[in-house]
């Protein structure tokens, strides 16, 4: 079918259509549904046989009304299906390209169709809308709703299905999909991660050809270790930093996911993105909704640093738990200590936590497990009871002493997890996830619990309420998961293997939702082994996570600079550890782009280290809500540049902190140019001061000097960032004139 005139009529609009091989014509109605947000739309359109399809996606028009005409501008040659453009491509009908939903119904036959039956926009706030869209299949009792949740200031757009049916006996979802968006566009370039522990998040960019793309995994407790859900299209050529046209997504799922890529034969590109489907045949029984997790987007004609401000806002004031509220500094005892430590050792490091100046002291890995001590990572998981040698006492009397002492105090667990070493394992041989028949598989000696059971759900939940129950006061948990899942197989989950992977993921937010439910605020580390589980799907549950156990600085600045384009510096925990080669004050420099905390020795540090990390503390103190709540902007790429550079500016822009780092350590290598500034007022005036200096140097940066927002955006500012000056802080105010 090719449309051949379209006369425009508000959002009805009247369509001529001309059979394919020119017999015949018929004039019907179509209704076109645009999601608009501030400055993107996407915008839905009702053929007149009922389909629902996307004829739009990018920078949204002044005049709504014209919306209904775009389709009329495109002579793409025929659609044989006429559905390449479906807003939710059913397979077994018409369709030939890769669907968003397939499915077995329960008289066994594989097609479905669905047709538009009605949509209604509901206002849940002055800037949040939520579309849905019913459709149907005429042949068969089955519907899907389709979600479009739009933020409006922010320009993010959410969405999901709900996918339901009435037939007598079960139906199989071969494939369920949370959405299914088309973009227009001469050339796609698809941006991409992959990595595996300690390497994470290094990006490729390469331009899609025809065919599919898919990124995805298959690692069941997490999203991400090789490959995580994020990923940026630009189009027609690779967007900058500020200019170009680019669409970040991501898929708000903490385990497997799937995401395919295609340009279809009309060279428009098809991005289909849900729970992966591998292994996962679904079982849905009648009248019991499947709802699929939510697929979060933005749009941006304005290059890669307006989409990254658009997700970071987002996530602050909607999605990680008080993404607008404080956080706490901290001294962690990982890397100091490992397993070997006991109540005077932590004593001690309670004194250096409060020496040090940071809010909170968290205790890792190793305070439990008594007939199987958890000494190494060879065993005791599962066991949560306090080590009796290590703290005869218990946390409780750790957390009274950290009370006495000033500082809060929080603790790591891994509670998914299990040592085959454990008195649970012993106890619980059903509750762990393994082959019943097979030799067992490690990662890090340890198995995962079958959290698709509810009894493992309830014993998961106890685990975090008893330490709360222990230590009412306990202030921060960082949450583990260092193992991903081999043999899946649940004893729980009988003849429905099919749905473990789906079930597990769900099982863990049951947890979590209880957790919160009891516990609103306690701030929550998102950790897994690095930066495996971070996806949007966790972190509505956590306050932080834990980008990598890479914390050598310079790998780091790359690792942060990645994540920032898609989670905001509050929520990425950054730790001064002794990896790396570089001076304390890079480390502490580089930290300073997130959440800063510490995880070093203190009582080894000299006096001028430990004098500089305490006024770093207190330096960071005063700046991070320009951080943590600020604009930010990237100013100098170290991929691509010898300086890599950033700045975040406050709301007013009235206040800025610029942070500048060497990566480049090649002879005479450093900011020979001005680096321009981004974000500031350019009718103000500004001083730049160097903040965060070691207690021997002095600033090579006049203080005095005044320069415009014009003069700082146009020209730049020369952080004078060299091999006697690594790493470089500056703090940026209005002045009054
Ligand atoms: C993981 C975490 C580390 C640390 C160890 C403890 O590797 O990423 O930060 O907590 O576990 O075993």
């Amino acid at each position: 079918m090719k449309n051949s005139s379209i006369f425009y009529r508000g959002c009805l609009t009247v369509i001529c259509i001309t059979g394919l091989l020119g017999t015949g014509s018929a004039c019907a109605q179509t209704v076109t549904i645009p999601v608009e947000t501030a400055e993107t739309a996407i915008v839905l359109q009702v053929a007149p046989n009922k389909d629902v399809n996307t004829i739009y996606l990018g920078k949204k028009l002044s005049n709504p009304e014209e919306y209904g005409g775009i389709p009329g501008v495109y002579q793409q040659g025929n659609n044989y299906s006429g559905m390449y453009n479906s807003a939710y491509t059913p397979a077994g009908s018409r369709n030939l390209l890769e669907p968003a939903i397939a499915v077995t119904h329960a008289d066994g036959n594989n097609s479905l169709d669905l047709k538009y039956v009605n949509h209604s926009v509901t206002r849940v706030s002055d800037d949040v809308s939520l579309l849905s869209i019913q459709l149907k299949d005429p042949v068969y009792d089955f519907e899907v709703t389709l979600y479009y949740k739009s933020y409006y200031k922010e320009d993010v757009i959410e969405q999901w299905s709900v996918i339901e049916h009435h037939e007598k006996g079960n139906v199989v979802l071969q494939k369920f999909a949370s959405a299914n968006i088309n973009l227009n566009a001469g050339s796609y370039w698809l941006r991409q991660y992959h990595g595996d522990w300690a390497k994470e998040m290094r990006p490729e960019e390469t331009e899609l050809t025809h065919g599919i793309k898919t990124l995805d995994s298959k690692l069941g407790t997490r999203a991400d270790l090789f490959m995580p859900s994020v990923f940026m299209v630009s189009l027609n050529h690779p967007a900058t930093e500020d200019e170009g046209s680019v669409l970040f997504g991501s898929l708000e799922w903490s385990g497997n996911f799937k995401t395919d890529l295609e340009i279809d034969p009309q060279d428009n590109l098809r991005i289909i993105s849900g729970i992966n489907n591998y292994a996962s045949p679904y079982q849905l029984a009648a009248g019991q909704p499947f709802e699929t997790p939510a697929f979060v987007y933005t749009f941006s004609s304005e290059g890669k640093g307006k989409a990254s401000r658009n997700l970071q806002s987002w996530a602050r004031n909607y999605k990680l738990v008080d993404g607008k509220g404080n956080r706490m500094t901290l001294l962690n005892n990982w890397e100091s200590t490992y397993f070997d430590f006991n109540e005077n050792k932590l004593s001690e490091l309670l004194k250096d936590t409060k020496k040090l100046g940071v809010d909170l002291f968290l205790l890792d890995d190793g305070w439990f497990g008594n007939k199987y001590p958890r000494n190494s990572d060879h065993a005791g998981l599962g066991d949560w009871q306090e080590n009796r040698k290590k703290l005869p006492n218990g946390i409780a009397a750790i957390a009274r002493e950290a009370q006495s002492d000033g500082v809060k105090f929080g603790v790591w667990i891994e509670p998914e997890m299990v040592n085959p070493k454990s008195d649970l394992y012993a106890k619980h041989p059903d509750w762990v996830i393994k082959q019943p028949k097979r030799e067992e598989y490690y990662l890090r000696n340890q198995l995962v619990l079958d959290l698709s059971n509810a009894q493992v759900q309830d014993f998961v939940y106890h685990v975090i309420d008893s330490l709360f129950i222990k230590d009412p006061a306990m202030a921060y948990i960082k949450w583990d998961c260092n193992s991903v899942i081999y043999n899946a197989y649940s004893v729980h989950l009988h003849q429905n293997q099919s749905q473990f992977y789906v079930e597990y993921v769900r099982g863990l937010y049951k947890v979590l939702q209880r957790i919160r439910a009891k516990y609103p605020d306690v701030p929550m580390m998102l950790c897994s082994g690095g930066g495996g589980r971070v996806d949007y799907g966790a972190l509505q549950y956590f306050t932080e996570f834990w980008p990598s156990d890479n914390t050598d600085p310079v790998e780091r600045i790359f690792m942060q600079w990645e994540y920032s384009y898609f989670y905001p510096a509050i929520a990425s925990a950054n730790h001064v550890t002794d990896w790396g080669k570089q001076p304390l004050k890079f480390r502490v420099d580089v930290a300073m782009m997130g959440k800063l905390g510490f995880d070093i020795v203190i009582d080894k540090l000299s006096g001028n280290d430990l004098k500089f990390c305490q006024n770093a503390v207190s330096t960071y103190n005063d700046i991070k809500p320009i951080i943590w709540q600020g604009n930010q902007y990237r100013l100098s790429d170290p991929r691509t540049e010898s300086v890599a550079s950033l700045m975040y500016v406050n709301a007013d822009r009235s206040s800025a902190v610029m942070l500048n780092y060497l990566v480049n350590y090649r002879y005479d290598e450093g900011s020979k140019r001005p680096i321009r500034l981004k974000g500031l007022d350019s009718a103000k005036k500004y001083k730049i001061t160097e903040i965060n200096l070691y207690p021997t140097s002095t600033s090579v940066i006049n203080s005095t000097s005044v320069y415009s927002g014009d003069f700082l955006s146009t020209v730049g500012f020369n952080p004078v960032v060299n091999s006697d000056r690594t790493s470089v802080v500056l703090k940026i105010d209005a002045v009054k004139e």
